[in-house]
Formats: C-alpha cells, structure tokens, sequence
C-alpha cells in the first residue's frame, strides 16, 4: 500500500489490517501510551473543500504520533492561482513525508500521486471519501462485534460516502443497501462492480433499502460543491430521511452512522440523531485513530 486514493486499491486484507491497527492506537491512546511512530515528519493537508473533522483529526493525529502537520489552503497556495497539480506534486514531495489533499476532482488526488513520490491520502473527492469509511467500520465493528454478514442500508443520495461504503462494506462481506432516488444514483462503475463481487440493492423504497438492516447511514443531500443545487435537491430528496419510522424497518438494536455535518430535519430527524448520538460521536473520534493507521501505514519508516 503505497497510498490511500480509494478504497478499490486496497484488498480486504489491506483494510483488516488498517482497521487492526486502528484499534491499537486507539487503545495506546485511551490508555496514555506513548506511540510516536512518525516522529520527525510532516505531514502537507491541502483542504480545497471546508472541513471541521478531516483537518482537526489529522493535525491532532500526527501531533499524536509525534509529527507535525501543516495545514495549507488553496486559497493561499499557488495551486490556487493555476500552479499544476504536477508541479506542486513534485515541489512538496521535495519537502514532505506525506500528503493529505481534500478536493473535487479524483483524477487530482491520482495526479497527485502519479507525479509525486511521498504517499498521498484522499481527504475526501466528490467521487470518494475512504477516510471516513475506514472510521464506519472501525465503528461498526465495535458496536455489532464483526463486519461479515452485516447488513448496511445507506439512505440518500448516492455520492462519495455511499460510493466508498459501498466498496469497503463489500470488501469486509457485508450486505448494503442504498435507498436513493433513480436520477442520484451512486457511481456506476462502482455499482457495477458490486453486483459482481457481493451483495448489492439500490431501490428508491428507503423502506426495503432498511429492512433488517444492521447500520443505517445517512448524509447531506447537497454536498461541498453543489450548493447551486440546494433548492432543487430538497424537493428531489424529500421522504429520503432517516427518521423513527424508517428505524422500524431495521433491526431493533440498528446503530445509526452519519459521517457529518448532519442537517437535522433533512436527511435525519433530530429525534434519531439525538438517540444514536452515542454511535454517531464515536463515529467522529474514529476519525482520528483510523487515519493515524493510515498514516503509520504509509509513512512510518518499516
Ligand atoms: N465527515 C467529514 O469529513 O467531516 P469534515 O467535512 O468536517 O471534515
Ligand atoms: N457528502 C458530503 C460529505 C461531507 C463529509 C460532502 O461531500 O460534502
């Protein structure tokens, strides 16, 4: 594993292992021991995109493990005024041990990585979000014991958190269901993919997409850069909430994951969010451990 672009890079075992050491550093955490695995390097976090969790959880992690990162946004760096992504590859990997870059287009994260020569994460794409998956099976793991035979139902819109759940939960045997409305349907390459590897329903009956289901997620219905859409995006995406009627329809001990920022009378009831805040915070501080092993993965001298 040279770096963490999407989730499809990386085999089953790959994200075991990550999730194993996930939970490690998380205990050396919780328990005050010293776990300094990255001491002496620095880690570059290009944010084109806002972001409370993926910044703070980076910097914090990589102070954490004895490193130091540097928090540069587009709008100061000349990347911003047109510099290319394949000449600031090659600057920064003059000067950094690693590189996370949160942004719209994939193609930029692989650019980056392709032209560079230090590990690149992605901090989240409109195509992808692995980071945060890493931290929802870290999560679901703890609260439902194992991955395998799990059943998640993700509710919405059919973008970069349900393209990456799609492709991590079926990588750890899981079973997933989308309920989304047919014109905001996930990637279909991965959808595709899917169908071929394990087991995958897309239906617009956020009621079967429920059914039995293990985790129920949900996200915004307008995501970091489609704000134009927003007025057209709440008419199309109206019923698609997870609220206590759709609760019904999943297991009665269903957790409840939302990667966050929520909007609460949108996607999600406050009502729920308030009774899974347990999962959903957990969820949150999962951030923090699942890329430190990422980090540790990529850029710890072995
Ligand atoms: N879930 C997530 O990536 O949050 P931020 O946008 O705050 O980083
Ligand atoms: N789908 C959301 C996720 C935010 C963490 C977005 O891309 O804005």
């Amino acid at each position: 594993m040279k770096h963490l672009l999407k989730l499809s890079d990386l085999t089953s075992d790959e994200i075991l292992d990550l999730l194993g050491l996930a939970d490690q550093l998380k205990f050396e955490n919780k328990n005050g021991i010293p776990h300094h695995y990255l001491e002496g390097k620095t880690l570059g976090m290009i944010f084109q995109k806002s972001s409370t969790r993926t910044r703070v959880s980076f910097e914090t992690g990589m102070y954490q493990l004895g490193g130091h990162a540097l928090f540069l946004s587009s709008r100061d760096l000349q990347i911003g005024r047109g510099e290319p992504v394949e000449d600031t590859a090659r600057v920064l990997s003059r000067y950094l041990d690693g590189i996370m870059i949160r942004t719209y287009q994939q193609s930029e994260v692989e650019t980056l990585a392709k032209y560079g020569s230090i590990p690149v994460i992605n901090g989240l794409t409109d195509y992808a979000h692995p980071c945060q998956v890493l931290a929802d099976l870290q999560t679901i793991r703890e609260y439902k014991g194992a991955l395998s035979g799990k059943k998640l139902a993700f509710i919405g819109d059919g973008n970069n958190m349900a393209n990456s759940l799609i492709v991590g939960c079926i990588k750890m045997g899981m079973r997933v269901a989308i309920g989304c409305p047919k014109d905001y349907m996930p990637d279909s390459g991965i959808v595709e993919w899917a169908h071929s590897t394990g087991e995958l329903l897309i239906t617009e009956d956020i009621y079967e997409a429920a059914e039995g289901a293990d985790a129920v997620y949900t996200d915004v219905w307008s995501s970091m850069g489609m704000e134009a859409e927003t007025e057209k995006r709440k008419k199309d995406f109206a019923g698609y909430c997870v609220d206590s009627k759709l609760m019904d329809h999943a297991k009665s001990d269903a957790m409840v994951l939302h990667c966050l920022p929520a909007h609460r009378g949108e996607e999600i009831t406050a009502e729920v969010l308030e009774a899974h805040a347990g999962e959903i915070f957990d969820e949150a501080e999962n951030r923090l451990h699942a890329q430190k092993a990422v980090m540790v993965k990529l850029m710890a001298n072995k």
